[in-house]
């Protein structure tokens, strides 16, 4: 900061609306200004603690833009007012890290935590105590922050903790990142810690979002993670984003030759003006680590954020150096984690679901309940026998948990607080979606409706899942759009979908009587549903929807009939079918689920009619036909989005061979970062020389 007291720099900015006379005059206020604002935006936004108004502080920021208008050659980098209107870019640049980002192992228990210390002991040959810094460790999602020559120049998501995305532009909208640090700095640092959206702050995000009708987030975490991952930094500026400091990742050397122990880092980081994490402690012993636990449990509740364990880190980073990693976790810290976060509530009602293959699913109706941040208003009950052996009824005090993003189960009953009158609940017979009867098959757990497709619940599931990513993949066909044509009877099966056009042009449906919709909306969608008339024969098996036929099913199921019409021809009525329980995954159960499906003639014929409306493809041998096939590639440099091997075997999965010398025989050169030898090579043979982003759009041409 300079020497002259702030109040001067309000006032100067307040009253004097003429432009300075010289350049150096210029110079001078604008870095005076520029501090200044920093300094306050620091104080307003990290110690809640504002020296000056927002009116004193906007007219700072209004000289100072002035000023970068009429002087741009002085516009620091960093500039205080770039943090008003932001750029969207186009897609995330992909960042290696130059040193990766590991992950934490687990301890749970007082014996985990003394096997830690036993190792870290008996790999440094000591019996002397070592000295660890004990910390929370917030659940949030970690970050990079890189400073050159005091300057934040760049930030980077974890991504795999070999390469990450760069996210510097959703960053620059955190006001409490420090944009320069304060000397002394080392050359080249790169801060790492967590970003996250305090409790507080998130509860108030949801209740605006809830009451403006949009979608509220599930958690903190995700609300965090889904701030940072977005290509328009407007939306990350208007999220209560927040970042901890918690650890050094690349660093020139100078560093550590000043910074020796993780608790000076710490010291460092918040003098630069890093939020840092609290409560900290040193701890040299089971006992002592066990108290800092114990701790943390009781003020847990307290704490502005969600922590999800605690952290202990070996102080001295010689030691560490020492220690080095096992895998991808280092040897020389830990995370303990603290017992999933509970809370008591009262349940309303038990409802029930019914899902795509009848499953009737008990769900408790909770009268609203913050666990660990989040509103909690329903709990899974999974099925009638829970509920039987923990007794759960209607009008019970109950404490539910939550772990990570699970939905809430109920933990207990206290039967205690039960008032006189309760009855214990009882399953229905009947689906209450349709009124089948709905039936528990012996030895099942589940109670399922046998309406089958004349259920309404069980339609409406079956036509999400025929549409959604992995099957049809109808892009513009959400759920509620699916649950509303579905109850205007536009949509009532699969084949519907393919004729709602025909039936738009004859006047006999009108999709503009949907809410918000437009020509163009009716037009993307009927785009998205011709799109989605041609698939593989695997995705076909699966978008049906059986009981039991994932994805790697179906892919089997393909394999074995190859094409649609062999499998329409099998399964004609009266045919003896197939045991398919030999092939590999099936088995019996699973085949029994199949044959049944067919056995249904309105299934055969549902599905004789979608072959007249689509184009199944036959399944193909992946290889087969791709643009590699027989192909001779080679890869030369740093390749950002896969490693060697992976590249290597994304050849040889296409059909191609991968070698590592460059030839007249070599089709096609993949060239990453740093790749200049074989590439003269390639040009003065001829062979074709591809970029990576070429090489990833080439290989995933469709086949
Ligand atoms: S230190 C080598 N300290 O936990 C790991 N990590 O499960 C150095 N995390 O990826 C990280 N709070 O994102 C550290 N106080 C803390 C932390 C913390 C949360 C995250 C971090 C890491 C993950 C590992």
């Amino acid at each position: 900061m300079s020497d002259t007291p702030l109040f001067e720099h309000f006032n100067a900015a307040n009253h004097n609306t003429d432009l300075p006379t010289s350049k150096d005059q210029a110079a001078d206020e604008m870095q005076r200004l520029t501090e200044a604002l920093h300094h306050h935006n620091k104080l307003y936004h990290q110690q809640d603690d504002p020296e000056i108004s927002d009116a004193e502080y906007d007219a700072l920021k209004r000289r100072l833009i002035k000023l970068e208008e009429a002087f741009p050659e002085f516009k620091h980098p960093n500039s205080p007012t770039a943090l008003v209107g932001y750029q969207p870019i186009d897609a995330f640049e992909k960042v290696k890290h130059k040193r990766r980002m590991l992950s934490l192992a687990n301890a749970f228990s007082e014996d985990d935590v003394k096997d830690f210390l036993d190792r870290i002991q008996r790999f440094l040959k000591t019996d002397e105590a070592i000295e660890l810094t004990a910390e929370p460790k917030i659940d949030g999602l970690s970050c990079a922050l890189h400073y050159k020559n005091g300057q934040f120049v760049q930030a980077v998501t974890r991504g795999d903790g070999t390469v990450g995305e760069d996210i510097t532009h959703n960053i620059l909208t955190m006001k409490d990142i420090p944009r320069s640090l304060t000397a002394p700095f080392p050359e080249e640092i790169e801060i790492r810690g967590e970003a996250y959206i305090a409790t507080e702050d998130f509860l108030d995000m949801n209740k605006e979002r809830e009451e403006s009708g949009k979608k509220i987030f599930a958690n903190p975490r995700n609300a965090a993670a889904g701030s940072l991952r977005q290509l328009d930094p407007n939306i990350a500026a208007q999220r209560p984003l927040k970042m901890i400091a918690y650890a050094v990742g690349h660093v020139s050397d100078d560093f550590y030759q000043t910074i020796k122990t993780q608790s000076h880092f710490r010291e460092e980081l918040e003098r630069w003006g890093f939020r840092v994490n609290a409560p900290v402690a040193t701890v040299s012993s089971v006992k002592d680590m066990m108290e800092y636990y114990e701790d943390i449990l009781s003020t847990r509740p307290d704490l502005p954020h969600e922590i999800d364990g605690i952290v202990y880190k070996v102080n001295q980073f010689d030691l560490q150096e020492r220690l080095g990693n096992v895998s991808n976790a280092p040897r020389w810290a830990i995370a303990h984690k603290l017992p999933a976060e509970k809370a008591v509530t009262v349940i309303k009602d038990i409802l029930i679901s019914v899902g795509r293959t009848g499953v009737l699913t008990p769900v408790a109706d909770l009268e609203p309940v913050g666990v660990g941040g989040v509103i909690v208003s329903r709990a899974t009950l999974h099925n009638e026998d829970e509920i039987q052996r923990k007794d759960i009824r209607v009008g019970d005090t109950v404490i539910i948990q939550r772990a990570g993003d699970v939905i809430p189960q109920v933990l207990e009953v206290k039967t205690e607080l039960r008032s006189q009158n309760s009855v214990p609940f009882k399953m229905p017979d009947t689906c209450p979606e349709c009124g089948s009867h709905a039936i528990r098959p012996e030895g099942e757990v589940a109670r399922r409706c046998t309406g089958g497709l004349i259920c309404p619940a069980q339609a409406i599931e079956h036509l999400k899942h025929f549409v959604s990513r992995k099957a049809l993949n109808i892009d513009g066909m959400g759920d509620r759009i699916i649950t509303d044509f579905y109850n205007k009877g536009w949509i009532k099966n699969p084949l519907d979908i393919f004729t709602l056009e025909k039936r738009q042009e004859a006047g006999e449906i009108n999709l503009l009587e949907q809410n918000g919709w437009g020509e163009k909306s009716v037009e993307n969608l009927f785009k998205s549903i011709d799109d989605a008339k041609s698939v593989r024969l695997e995705t076909f098996i699966y978008a049906l929807g059986i009981r039991q036929i994932g994805e790697v099913t179906a892919k089997k199921i393909a394999q074995e009939f190859t094409s649609l019409d062999t499998l329409i021809l099998t399964y004609q009525p009266n045919a003896a079918f197939p045991d398919l329980s030999n092939i590999d995954s099936i088995g019996p159960e699973i085949d029994k689920d199949f044959q049944e499906f067919w056995a249904k003639e309105h299934n055969l014929e549902m599905i004789q009619e979608l072959a007249t409306e689509m184009s199944v493809s036959d399944y193909v041998l992946e290889v087969i036909d791709s643009p590699i096939k027989g192909k001779t590639v080679v890869f030369t440099g740093t390749l950002t989005t896969l490693s060697r091997s992976e590249a290597k075997e994304m050849v040889e999965r296409l059909g191609g061979k991968p070698s590592s010398s460059i030839s007249s025989k070599t089709d096609y050169l993949v060239v990453g970062e740093g790749g200049g030898k074989k590439r003269q090579k390639a040009e003065e043979l001829g062979v074709k020389v591809l970029n990576e982003d070429e090489w990833m759009g080439f290989a995933k041409k469709p086949v």
